[in-house]
Order: structure tokens, then sequence, then C-alpha cells
């Protein structure tokens, strides 16, 4: 389930030259004459990047038609935030036949947690959103075994020591919204880290659900196991 890598961008003659099987010079007769166009219109310039996602043709004919796909999935309970499994339905065999073939998930959630699932066949998106430099906001509402306290608030705004990663994990800012249940806002995603965090209070997570993401909230018209593309401006604007 690794993301596709940043090298997806090239240079157009690059491009051309392995599509088209023919040399570099040979491309630069074809920029000259007009015959290849980069999403509708001709390409002049041998150093122009194209993408994944560019749709190219050489002669009207098409050399790469890739469409950028991003959803947002409600994921339900007891689904496995992978591309395949063994054992266990994966959010994957939610989306209809064929959607899923090329997508990665942006961030899972664990197999009882649910709520707001990104998923895309879009490396550079994904990266940029897991990005240790560029870091999110996700949002979870949280209810818990045992009543809450104020102590929790400055216990997870503090950060705890995970020793197993040797790191402590980023402030994480928790409200409480009755005795059993809190909204957390969180930059990071360690493996379990909530349902660690309040393992230190042995307190046991009873669900955990993700409302946001960045810019993007879970769209509350979605059911558990229902999903839609994401709009322009939540592709764009989700950092
Ligand atoms: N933290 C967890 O413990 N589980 C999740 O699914 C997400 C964050």
């Amino acid at each position: 389930m690794k993301a596709p890598g940043l090298s997806s961008r090239t240079r157009l003659d690059r491009f051309i030259s392995s599509h088209a099987g023919v040399t570099r010079g040979a491309v630069r007769a074809l920029l000259a004459s007009g015959r290849i166009e980069v999403n509708g219109r001709a390409a002049s310039e041998i150093n122009q990047v194209v993408d994944q996602f560019s749709h190219i043709t050489l002669d009207g004919q098409v050399l790469q038609d890739r469409a950028a796909i991003y959803l947002m999935l409600n994921k339900p309970r007891g689904v496995v935030s992978a591309t395949r499994d063994e054992k266990h339905r994966t959010v994957i065999d939610l989306l209809d036949a064929n959607t899923g073939n090329d997508l990665h998930i942006a961030g899972r959630l664990d197999f009882n947690s649910t709520g707001l699932l990104l998923l895309t066949n879009d490396g550079r998106w994904s990266r940029r959103l897991a990005s240790a430099h560029n870091p999110v906001e996700k949002v979870y509402r949280v209810t818990v075994e045992h009543a809450l306290t104020e102590h929790y608030i400055e216990a997870f705004a503090q950060g705890m020591y995970f020793p197993y990663e040797n790191i402590t994990t980023r402030p994480v800012t928790l409200t409480i919204l009755s005795d059993y249940s809190a909204e957390l806002r969180l930059t990071e995603g360690r493996y379990h880290q909530i349902k660690r965090m309040f393992g230190r209070f042995n307190n046991k997570v009873l669900t955990l659900h993700r409302i946001a993401i960045g810019n993007v909230s879970l769209d509350p018209r979605l059911t558990a196991g229902q999903y839609r593309p994401l709009t322009q401006i939540e592709v764009d604007g989700v950092f």
C-alpha cells in the first residue's frame, strides 16, 4: 500500500521518447511540427514537465490518459485500512468495482475506528498530507470506559513519551465533551496513538471516529461505508 514515488514528474521529451520509442532528437521535430499535445494544447518545449495525470497525445493517439482520483470514505467498524487482507474486508472492498484498482490510503484508521478516510492514486498529494514538515491537523471524537478529568487535558497537551519509538508525542488538544467523550486534535498519527495515550490512564477507548483531516470534514450525508469524490476545493485546500 505504498504511495507511488515522486518520480512521476518528468520532462516531456523523456516521456515521449520512452512512450513512442523515438530518439530525443526526433521528439524535437515532433514538437516543432505541433504533433504532440499536453492537456489539449500543442506542446513546444522539450523541458516542459509532465506528470502521471497529464493527458498526452501524439498525432491524436493517446499516450497517457490517467485521471487523478481523490475520495472520502466513511469507514465502518470492522474493516481494514489496507488494499488487501487475507482475513478481513478492506476499505477497497467497499468501493464500486474497478474504482479502487489504483488507490492507496492517505492516513489509516484502526480496524474498529470509524469515520473519515481519504483514498487517492496521487502519491504526491498523499505524501504532502503525511509530511512531517507540514503537519495537518486531524480531529477525532472518542468515547472511553472511565470518566474523563481535567488531568487528561494537561497530559495530552504536554505530550507523552513512547519508549518503543523513543519519541514524545506532539501536543494534542483534548476537549472534554461529556464525562465519557472528548474531541481530540492532533498533528501526527503514531501507531494506535490515541488508544495508547488513553492507555496511560488505564482508560479503554470504546469508539474512535475521525471527523476531519486538515480542512476536509467528513460529509455528514455519508453513512458508514459510503464514499464520494472530493471537490477540487477539498483537494487543493486540505493542507
Ligand atoms: N489513533 C488510534 O489509536 N487509532 C486510530 O485509528 C487513529 C488514531
